[in-house]
């Protein structure tokens, strides 16, 4: 069905917001020389941990690289088992089969979408007595929550859970910068970063909050963990190529470990200097339009609106409308196509792990066993939202599906 004009405008599901600035600065380093990580890394680096109130980072080429290096330093291997939400990016699971291990999924809440902390001590109670599809022999070693679309789960509660079952724990952050959370009006806010977990990963990957095009970055107050995975990052050599030409090292390297080839270039580390200079304006009008989309589509009666708690700054990188279960006649699929036909660029965030033929054949995952992630995510859109958006382009989305959700 179209409610629109084919002629009329279309809405990207995210634009990129780069300046003079970035571009300027990208010349800047390709007229340098100096290409690969150097110098504008090791500010991007500073400046970032900072921002977010850690001590150390370390840049690398992706979130899943701060993931995957992440898990190496804190000795993930064979016959160990993390917790990891089912409602999340492939990513998140991916790297812990890469070093031999297995992901134990556990369901969401099914308000914010983040992991069910119940669930997640259910599911370990549940795995040693057999009661998972997974061996029971499996120790479970690490948690690693994700915030969902950039709402923050309960640093505190994760860190609780964690002592309570002696579990390490890091943050899969790829939507969250940035972003904090505290317990209480009143309380200190906690920045998404800032000794909130062991390690911190982001994503700068081309749609997140700032973008290096591709790219990610590790965050953590511990210097040995953040120093093994720089070196792990760079094919485990004793002295990496910026160091030794800085002359601050023997020309001479070894190899210590056989590490990963996943460094951020210069060229990228320099879009992301000036992207992190404007993250907290960018964030503004991200919430801006959250607000915008609250106040015009609360009285959407076919659509339940995602949380905007008081104790969360929100890094607004998703915004997941979901279908009112049982009020509207068309289901997800076919709004998601009709919005898409009438020029409204949006997502699904996401089908759960356990969903995906990989996890249904090697792990057996059903439906049951993740009851709310397999019944939520069928209702699930994610509208655009990104800095740089039009009133006009707003405006369109809104009576788009205004108007879809009346016929
Ligand atoms: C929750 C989550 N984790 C990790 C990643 C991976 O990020 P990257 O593309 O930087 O590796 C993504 C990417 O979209 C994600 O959504």
């Amino acid at each position: 069905m179209s409610v629109t004009p084919s002629s009329q405008m279309s809405v990207p599901f995210f634009r990129p917001f780069l300046t003079e600035a970035e571009i300027a600065e990208v010349v800047a380093c390709l007229r340098s020389g100096w290409l690969t990580t150097g110098p504008r890394t090791r500010q991007f680096e500073e400046q970032f941990a900072q921002q977010v109130g850690g001590r150390h980072a370390v840049a690398l080429n992706s979130c899943t690289a701060a993931l995957a290096l992440a898990l190496e330093a804190l000795n993930l291997g064979p016959g160990q088992a993390v917790l990891v939400p089912t409602m999340t990016f492939a990513a998140t699971a991916e790297v812990i089969f890469h070093l031999g291990a297995v992901p134990l999924l556990v369901d969401c809440d099914p308000v914010t979408l983040n992991m069910d902390l119940q669930d997640a001590q259910k599911k370990i109670e549940q795995l040693r007595s057999g009661q998972t599809p997974l061996n029971p022999s499996l120790r479970v070693a690490g948690i690693i929550p994700v915030h969902v679309g950039g709402l923050m789960i309960d640093m505190d509660e994760v860190q609780t859970f964690a002592k309570r079952n002696n579990l390490w724990y890091i943050e899969d952050a790829a939507h969250c910068f940035p972003a904090a959370y505290r317990g209480d009006a009143g309380q200190p806010w906690r920045r998404c970063g800032e000794s909130t977990s062991m390690i911190t990963c982001f994503s700068f990957y081309a749609n997140k909050t700032i973008t290096t095009g591709e790219g990610g970055i590790a965050v953590s107050n511990d210097k040995e963990l953040i120093d093994h995975m720089r070196q792990m990052s760079l094919h485990g050599l004793s002295h990496n190529l910026w160091s030794r030409n800085a002359g601050d090292y023997e020309l001479d390297y070894r190899i210590v470990a056989p590490g990963y080839k996943c460094n951020l270039t210069d060229v990228a580390s320099a879009i992301g200097i000036h992207q992190l200079a404007r993250a907290e304006q960018m964030r503004g009008e991200r919430e801006a339009i959250a607000q915008i989309y609250l106040e015009q589509l609360a009285d959407v009666e076919q659509i339940e609106l995602p949380p905007a708690p008081l104790n969360r700054i929100h890094s607004w990188h998703l915004f997941p409308i979901r279908l009112r279960a049982g009020k509207h006649s068309i289901d997800r699929n076919t709004l998601l196509r009709q919005l898409l036909e009438n020029g409204v660029g949006c997502s699904v965030h996401w089908r759960p792990l356990h969903l995906h033929p990989y996890y249904e054949n090697t792990c057996h995952w059903k439906p049951e066993h993740l009851p709310v992630a397999s019944s939520v995510w069928q209702r699930l859109i994610s509208l655009p939202i990104f800095p740089g958006m039009q009133k006009d382009e707003q405006e369109f989305v809104i009576n788009t599906l205004r108007n879809l959700c009346a016929n």
